[in-house]
C-alpha cells in the first residue's frame, strides 16, 4: 500500500419527493461497500450525499398536499437518512440541495460561467397554462402523440410508440394539472454553451469513465453539443438566479453542486475546497446509467469553469430489475426500503447485491427465488453454518482455541494470500468476483471440516478436534474480515465472538491460536420465502392505497378535448316550459312544449318523469339544445333536448337565472 489516500465518494442525490426504494439501494449499497473497504484499508474517505430537493414535481406535490415545498423535502430528507442508516449505509453527512451552502456555491459557479462568457440568452416559445399561471415542463403537458395518435401522452415522448418530441408537437395539448389548453408564450432563458467545451470534454470523458461507458458516450460528440438550458420561470421551487429576477436555477444545475455543499458541511468550517481541490484527493461519483449526460458533460464543464477539480472517476451502474422485469407497483416489486426492512434483515440484501454487482453497466436482476436460495445456500449453508457448529463445539470443550495443524496452517495462509485478490476486486468494484473468491475459502473450510469429521473425532480425540476447529474458525474469521465491507453488522458479531477490536483489512494477517472465544451468539438465520411474500404483498397494498389519488382527471372520465369551434356548433338556448304532460304508456318520459320566443315552439320528450311533476314545471325557464336534429321516437318526434344532470334515476334540470329570456343563446 502506498500511503494514505484522501477520497471523496458520492452516490447520486435521491429526489426528496418520495421514499427510498430498492433501486436506490443498489447504488447506495455498492458505494458503501467501496467506502467501507477503503476505510478498512486505512484511507480517509469523505462519503457524502444529500436529498435533491428542487423542481416542478416537488413543487406540485407540495401544493397538492397543502404544505410548503421546503417542509416536504425536509420530511423526506429525514426519512431518507433513517432508511440509509437501517441499511448500514454510513454517510459522513446527508445534506440538502435546498441549503444556504448550496445556494452560495451555486451562485459562485453560475457567476464564473457568466463572467467567462459561457452563458447565452435565448428566447423560446413554451407552453403556458393561464389557469395555473405557470410555464409547463414537457411532463406537465399531455395530448395526442403526433406520430402514432395515441391519446393521453406526456409532452416529452410517447409511451406507446417511443417517439421523443417536445410538448409543442403534441396534438390537442392540455395542461396535465388542470386540463385546460395551454398557450404558447415566449420566455427568455439562460443557456450554457456546451459546444464551447467540446475539446475539453472529448478528452475528459474517456479518461474518467470506464471504456464501456466511454464507447457509448463517443457518439455524443458526433453532432453539435446542444446548449443547456439552466433557468426556469417563476413559480419554481429553487434558487433565484442573481441578476436575473424571477428566474430560477433548473434543478439539474444546483443538484450536482449539492455534492460540494454536502462535503463543505461535513468539513465543519474548513471549506470544501480544502479537500476537493487538493491535488491528492480522488473524487468519485457513482450514478445510474440514466443520468450520465448530466455527470459526464455538464458537471465537469461547470467545475472546470469555476476552477474546481473535476471528478477522478464517474462510476456508472445498470438499473435494478426485479424478477427479470422493471420494478412494478402492481406486481409488488417496486419495494420501498422501509418495507423490506420491516420484514427482513438488510444484511441479506447487501450480500445478494454484492453477489450481483460488477463494474459494468448491465442491468442487475434481483430474482426473489434466487435471492432466497442463494442466501440460504451460500451465506447460511456455506459460510455461517460451519463456523456456528465449530464455535458451539469448541464452547462445549471450554471455549479455547488450540494450535493449527500443518494442514490448517496451509489453508489459513492460502486464505490470507487470497486477500490480495479480494482487495483488488473491491478496488475495481467487482463485488461479484470478490464474493466468489471469499466463497472459495468457505469451500476449503467445509472440505476440511468434512474430512476430519470433528463431530465424531471429539469422542476420541479432544486435542485433535480442537486443532481442526481452530483451523475452521481462523478461516471463518478471515472470511468475516473480507466480508466486512458488505456485511458490517455480521462482522460486528464475529468481532464479538472472537472478542476482538473492530476489524481492519490487515486483521486478516493475524492468526488466532490459544484464543478464548466469547459466549456464542447466533450469527444469522435462514431467510424464509414467506418473508419475501410479505414484502411483496405489503408493497402491492401500499401502491394500491396510493393509486386512486394519482389521476382524479381520469376518475372523472372527462370526454376527449374539443376546441372552441366544436363547442360553438352546439346551439344552447333559454326556453320557457309552456306545457308539460305525461306520455301514455311511457314510464320515464314527460312531453314538454318549449317556447323559444318569437313564436317558435319545440316539442321535446325528456326522461325526467321520476323527478318532476308536469304541473311543477309549467312556466319555468330551462336550457335546451336547439340545433339537435329531430329524432323520431316511439311517441312522436323530439325536436331538441333539455339539459339535466344525474345518472338517470335522480335527474336535475338546469334552470337559468331569472334574468334569462326565452330564445337567448348560451355561450
Ligand atoms: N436527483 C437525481 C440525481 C441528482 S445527482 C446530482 C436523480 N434522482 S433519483 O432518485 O431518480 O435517482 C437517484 C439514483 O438512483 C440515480 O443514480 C439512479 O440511477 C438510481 N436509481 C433509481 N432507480 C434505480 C433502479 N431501479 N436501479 C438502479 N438504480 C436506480 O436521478
Ligand atoms: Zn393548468
Amino acid at each position: 500500500m502506498t500511503g494514505k489516500r484522501s477520497i471523496v465518494v458520492t452516490p447520486a442525490l435521491p429526489y426528496a419527493n418520495g421514499p427510498i426504494h430498492i433501486g436506490h439501494l443498489v447504488e447506495h449499497s455498492m458505494t458503501d461497500f467501496w467506502v467501507r473497504f477503503q476505510r478498512m484499508r486505512g484511507h480517509k474517505v469523505h462519503f457524502v450525499c444529500a436529498a435533491d430537493t428542487h423542481g416542478t414535481p416537488i413543487m406540485m406535490n407540495a401544493k397538492k398536499l397543502g404544505v410548503t415545498p421546503s417542509s416536504l423535502v425536509e420530511k423526506f430528507r429525514l426519512e431518507q437518512i433513517e432508511t440509509f442508516k437501517k441499511f448500514d449505509i454510513d454517510f459522513d453527512h446527508y445534506g440538502s440541495t435546498n441549503s444556504e451552502t448550496n445556494q452560495k456555491i451555486s451562485n459562485r459557479i453560475f457567476t464564473a460561467l457568466e463572467e467567462k462568457g459561457m452563458v447565452e440568452k435565448k428566447t423560446l416559445m413554451q407552453s403556458y397554462c393561464e389557469t395555473d399561471k405557470m410555464f409547463l415542463p414537457d411532463r406537465y403537458v399531455k395530448g395526442t402523440c403526433p406520430k402514432c395518435g395515441a391519446v393521453d401522452q406526456y409532452g416529452d415522448g410517447c409511451e406507446v410508440c417511443g417517439t421523443v418530441y417536445s410538448a409543442s408537437d403534441l396534438k390537442n395539448p392540455h395542461c396535465a394539472v388542470c386540463g385546460k389548453v395551454p398557450v404558447e408564450k415566449p420566455s427568455e432563458h439562460l443557456y450554457v454553451k456546451l459546444e464551447d467545451y467540446r475539446p475539453f470534454l472529448k478528452e475528459w470523458v474517456p479518461k474518467h469513465t470506464t471504456p464501456e461507458v466511454a464507447k457509448k458516450l463517443a457518439e455524443w460528440f458526433d453532432g453539435e453539443l446542444q446548449s443547456w438550458c439552466i433557468s426556469r420561470d417563476d413559480p419554481y421551487f429553487g434558487f433565484e438566479i442573481p441578476g436575473h429576477a424571477k428566474k430560477y436555477y433548473y434543478v439539474w444545475f444546483d443538484a450536482p453542486i449539492g455534492y460540494l455543499a454536502a462535503l463543505d458541511e461535513s468539513l465543519k468550517g474548513k471549506g470544501f475546497e480544502s479537500v476537493w481541490n487538493d491535488p491528492k484527493t480522488e473524487i468519485y461519483h457513482c450514478i445510474g446509467k440514466d443520468i450520465v449526460y448530466h455527470h459526464a458533460l455538464f458537471w465537469p464543464s461547470m467545475l472546470k469553469t469555476a476552477e474546481l477539480a473535476t471528478p477522478t472517476g464517474i462510476w456508472v451502474h445498470g438499473m435494478l430489475q426485479v424478477n427479470g422485469a422493471k420494478m412494478s407497483k402492481s406486481r409488488g416489486t417496486s419495494v420501498f426500503a422501509s418495507t423490506f426492512h420491516k420484514h427482513m434483515d438488510p444484511v441479506y440484501l447487501r450480500y445478494y447485491l454484492a453477489c450481483k454487482i460488477s463494474s459494468s453497466i448491465d442491468d442487475i436482476d434481483l430474482n426473489f427465488d434466487d435471492f432466497v436460495s442463494r442466501v440460504n445456500s451460500d451465506l447460511i449453508g456455506k459460510i455461517t453454518n460451519v463456523a456456528s457448529r465449530g464455535a458451539q463445539m469448541l464452547a462445549k470443550m471450554g471455549g479455547s482455541m488450540g494450535q493449527l495443524s500443518a494442514e490448517g496452517h496451509d489453508l489459513v495462509a492460502k486464505a490470507q494470500e487470497l486477500g490480495h485478490e479480494v482487495a483488488q476486486h473491491y478496488e475495481d468494484r467487482d463485488y461479484a468476483k470478490a464474493m466468489i473468491a471469499i466463497r472459495s475459502i468457505a469451500d476449503d473450510a467445509n472440505k476440511y471440516f468434512d474430512k476430519y469429521e470433528p463431530w465424531k473425532l471429539v469422542k476420541s480425540d479432544e486435542d485433535g478436534t480442537r486443532q481442526i476447529l481452530t483451523g475452521i474458525l481462523n478461516l471463518f474469521r478471515i472470511m468475516a474480515i473480507y466480508l466486512k465491507p458488505v456485511m458490517p453488522s455480521y462482522a460486528l458479531k464475529v468481532e464479538a465472538l472472537f472478542d476482538e477490536a473492530p476489524y481492519q483489512w490487515e486483521s486478516s494477517k493475524i492468526i488466532l491460536e490459544h484464543h478464548k472465544l466469547a459466549a456464542f451468539e447466533h450469527l444469522l438465520k435462514r431467510v424464509e420465502a414467506a418473508q419475501v411474500e410479505k414484502i411483496i404483498e405489503e408493497t402491492k397494498e401500499i401502491h394500491a392505497a396510493n393509486a386512486p389519488a394519482v389521476d382524479p382527471e381520469k376518475a372523472l372520465g372527462i370526454a376527449p378535448m374539443i376546441n372552441i369551434d366544436d363547442f360553438q356548433k352546439l346551439d344552447l338556448r333559454v326556453a320557457r316550459i309552456a306545457a308539460a304532460s305525461h306520455v301514455e304508456g311511457a314510464s320515464k318520459l314527460l312531453q314538454l312544449t318549449l317556447d323559444l320566443g318569437n313564436g317558435v315552439k319545440r316539442n321535446v320528450f325528456s326522461g325526467i318523469k321520476s323527478t318532476y311533476k308536469p304541473e311543477d314545471l309549467v312556466g319555468k325557464l330551462t336550457v335546451m339544445v336547439a340545433n339537435l336534429a329531430p329524432r323520431k321516437m316511439k311517441f312522436g318526434i323530439s325536436e331538441g333536448m333539455v339539459l339535466a344532470s344525474g345518472d338517470g334515476s335522480e335527474l336535475a334540470l338546469l334552470f337559468p337565472d331569472v334574468n334569462a329570456k326565452p330564445g337567448q343563446r348560451i355561450s
